[in-house]
């Protein structure tokens, strides 16, 4: 179908008023996979690729081990370093937890909470979910909180009602001035490590149906300044189409996250 110039121009000027009030944040997952001596060397090989490059943010979270030296190596750059999780508790008997307050005594300002791998592999409700989220927020981190639909669910026409759900107990009880340190990120299990990427389309649908559900509980205000994320296998050559959707303020990045030259075109795409 022919655009319509009319419609593309309005459609710019909107992405540009909601760039004003959200920030696009690009941030690769990199899961278990760095070493961390692996971590150092990307770091170092991607500093000056993504140097200047100040539209989005850019963050990558990694494993606790690599944390530190992925850090050093990033000093002075405009690459930040997360986590990929946080315990809820703030100390004590819980073998191969970490606390944020370990986190954020390091520096590390950013925590990915709730991602699919850990409810699917590692029995992560929402309830823990939720009081991971608090944790981190109440520590001062900022928290990219994963949610999104199965395969069934989209199947069965029921992903706005699970997505909306999800975004109502993992947010329970957070207040509107901690709300300001949450990103949301658009993970559509089916989409996640498979190759296959929800439509942009898609993308924006379900993005829009979260922003409408945390204005529903925040007011309008506080969900247009949210910076809402997809995730599932985003990589070079769809991004750009992802991220031009009024509702995608940025992307979470798995298996590209791990090639500098992959991520580093996404981070163009979202110039
Ligand atoms: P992929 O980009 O590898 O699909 O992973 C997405 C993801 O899980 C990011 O958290």
């Amino acid at each position: 179908m022919a655009s319509n110039p009319h419609f593309e121009s309005y459609k710019k000027d909107v992405i540009k008023m909601n760039n004003a009030k959200r920030r696009t944040v690009i941030a690769g997952n990199w899961k278990m996979n760095f070493t961390p001596a692996e971590a150092v060397a990307f770091i170092n090989e991607i500093k000056p690729m993504v140097e200047g490059k100040n539209n989005c943010d850019i963050i990558f979270c990694a494993p606790y081990v690599d944390i530190a030296p992925a850090m050093e190596a990033a000093k002075g750059s405009n690459i930040k370093i997360g986590a990929e999780n946080v315990h809820f508790e703030e100390k004590g008997a819980y073998t191969g937890e970490v606390s944020a307050k370990m986190l954020t005594s390091m520096g590390v300002e950013y925590v990915i909470i709730g991602h699919s791998e850990r409810r699917q592999y590692f029995a992560e409700t929402d309830e823990t979910v939720n009081k991971r989220t608090k944790a981190a927020l109440a520590a001062g981190m900022k928290v990219i909180l994963c949610l999104g639909e199965v395969k069934d669910e989209r199947l069965n026409g029921i992903t706005n009602e699970v997505v909306s759900m999800q975004t109502k107990l993992d947010l329970k009880d957070v207040t509107a001035e901690e709300l300001k340190n949450v990103i949301i990120a658009y993970e559509p299990v089916w989409a996640i490590g498979t190759g296959l990427t929800a439509t942009p389309e898609q993308a924006d649908e379900t993005c829009g149906v979260i922003r409408d559900t945390v204005a529903s509980l925040y007011g309008r205000d506080a969900a247009e300044a949210m910076t809402i994320q997809y995730g599932g296998s985003m990589n070079d050559a769809n991004a750009k189409e992802l991220l031009d959707k009024v509702n995608v303020d940025g992307g979470l990045i798995g298996g590209a996250s791990l090639v500098a030259a992959k991520f580093t075109a996404i981070v163009d795409a979202a110039q």
